[in-house]
């Protein structure tokens, strides 16, 4: 089946309400319609209600880049997966490397994260990736997949078809413009895919879009969207320039 591209920027803790402002603005070029892919940013969470305002109104996804599973609480300086939706959010990345690896994230967290998430209706970005220990080690399929089934397991299969995307993000390819070649994306997709049809259903793991992250840009992006398992991207560095994404949101359309 043919699913179609997502291609999604996570500007981490980069820009500011000017350069927001004017890449919300530089949007209305990026391709729509027939053919179009699908596209999501993710602002600081600062930034979030102003992002979602300014694309209202469009089809581009906005959403935070982690959230706190609680409603509410004593967490300083956190904010909750029911803000997120409260200011006009529609989706969150959960269980991103740099949450894992820089706050301590658990796999449990993850998981909490993941159900709040869909409780409240909003969409999840599922980060899972193997650091480069792991992969000299061998241990790509194991921590992957044990990342996977630990986000995912026992959920409804619907829910994650609709709402659910998966990035494969090897650690060791972000920031550091080291790329995983096409192949090596391949083999984790298609290994997660083929994980997603054990655990949910073969339809369910034929309509979940699989991006790949790790210093993707728009000279490399079209080798890996022609990876039969590859549908779509989740861009760091590279989505920081609106001529930069749209040159990678241009090399999803069908
Ligand atoms: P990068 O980041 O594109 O800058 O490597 C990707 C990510 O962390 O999602």
């Amino acid at each position: 089946m043919t699913r179609r591209a997502y291609l999604a920027g996570n500007w981490k803790m980069h820009l500011d309400r000017g350069s927001i402002a004017e890449f919300c603005e530089a949007t209305s070029a990026f391709p729509s319609g027939e053919g179009a892919p699908r596209v999501g940013l993710f602002p600081p969470a600062v930034y979030l209600a102003e992002t979602a305002a300014a694309l209202r109104g469009s089809e581009i996804v906005v959403g935070a880049q982690t959230a706190r599973p609680e409603d509410h609480g004593a967490f300083t300086g956190e904010v909750a997966m029911r803000m997120v939706r409260d200011v006009g959010a529609t989706a969150v990345i959960v269980g991103h490397s740099e949450r894992r690896h820089v706050f301590g994230e658990t796999d449990a967290d993850v998981r909490a994260r993941v159900d709040a998430a869909l409780a409240l209706g909003l969409e999840v970005v599922l980060c899972v990736g193997e650091t480069l220990d792991e992969r000299e080690r061998d241990e790509t399929a194991t921590v992957v997949l044990r990342q996977l089934d630990a986000g995912l397991s026992g959920i409804d299969g619907a829910t994650v078809a609709e709402a659910v995307t998966v990035a494969y993000e090897p650690v060791w390819a972000i920031g550091t413009g080291r790329t995983a070649s096409p192949g090596q994306a391949q083999e984790v997709h298609a290994l997660v895919r083929a994980r997603l049809a054990e655990t949910h259903g073969e339809d369910v793991a034929a309509h979940t879009i699989i991006q790949y992250g790790g210093s993707v840009k728009p000279g490399n992006i079209a080798e890996l969207l022609a990876c039969p398992d590859v549908d779509g991207a989740l861009v760091g560095g590279a989505s920081l320039d609106p001529a930069s994404f749209a040159a990678i949101v241009a090399a999803g359309v069908a």
